[in-house]
């Protein structure tokens, strides 16, 4: 982070510290029931057993899954943001594991392995994201399914010799706010930005770094783990993708040991 450092942070915690797991759980936005709600309902229908989640955060999914009855387990990098999945219906039921998506074996075999919100995007190398799916898979019983859901670059926003595209810009009698993503082509390297200014001025500037990958190389990185694909959605609605779409929900099966 660019900007202040909180004292409370602990740099082990990675992107996701005190501080940002303090307001992660604001009741609008991704918390909200209209978003949580379909994810949790496609998810409890495609979960045949155990399931799985990779850097399941403070249980915005992981929570409700498991209150439908659905045994849940998760891997999770920040010990803040673990901490508060045991608070909320459901959370207690659920058995995290603090650790790297890319390498912690967690006990059992799993009928369902998923990993929502973006974050395999977390993963800032081809490697990284390739271990991903090999760690999924290691995880899933045969005919198991490993579900991914992610936004697609904004690369048909991007002229000829541009590399940003703005998604927010918030301006009032509080303050103001500016989002934008900065995108390298070449590396496939991104980052999100986020400019906050306060009512007095002072302000703080949040970057974080991503990897995007188009579906056809996660494609690729399933075959290389064993998987094939089953289903592609543009959203939770299943709905198909298509050119204009923004984000993808891909579900791909275990078809070898
Ligand atoms: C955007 S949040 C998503 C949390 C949760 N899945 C949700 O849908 O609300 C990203 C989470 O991924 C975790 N994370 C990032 N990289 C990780 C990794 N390599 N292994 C495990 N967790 C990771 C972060 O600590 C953070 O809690």
């Amino acid at each position: 982070m660019i900007g202040s450092v909180n004292v409370e942070d602990d740099p082990a915690d990675g992107w996701f510290p005190e501080s940002v797991a303090a307001d992660y759980d604001d009741p609008r936005g991704a918390n909200a029931p209209e978003v949580v709600t379909p994810a949790v309902d496609v998810l409890e229908e495609l979960a045949d057993g155990p399931v799985l989640e990779f850097a399941v955060g403070t249980g915005r999914i992981a929570a409700p899954l498991a209150a439908r009855g659905v045994p849940v387990s998760g891997i999770e990098l920040s010990r803040a943001m673990a901490a508060r999945i045991a608070g909320k219906p459901g959370g207690d039921a659920v058995d995290v594991v603090l650790g790297d998506m890319t390498t912690t074996r967690v006990g059992g075999r799993f009928s369902l392995v998923y990993l929502v919100y973006n974050t395999i995007s977390n993963v800032t190398t081809q490697d990284g994201q390739v271990d991903v799916f090999r760690n999924a898979a290691a995880h899933l019983r045969p005919g198991g399914l490993f579900l991914v859901e992610v936004g697609l670059p904004d690369l048909r926003r991007l002229p000829p010799g541009q590399d940003t595209v703005p998604f927010a810009m918030e301006a009032g009698a509080a303050g103001g706010y500016v989002g934008f993503d900065q995108y390298d082509v070449v590396t496939q390297q991104f980052t999100s930005n986020h400019v906050t200014v306060s009512p007095d001025g002072t302000g703080s500037f949040r970057r974080l770094p991503f990897r995007y990958a188009w579906p056809a190389e996660m494609d690729l990185m399933a075959r290389i783990a064993g998987m094939r694909l089953k289903h592609r959605w543009a959203d939770w609605d299943r709905s198909e993708l298509t050119a204009d779409s923004t984000k993808h929900v891909s579900v791909w099966e275990k078809t070898r040991a």
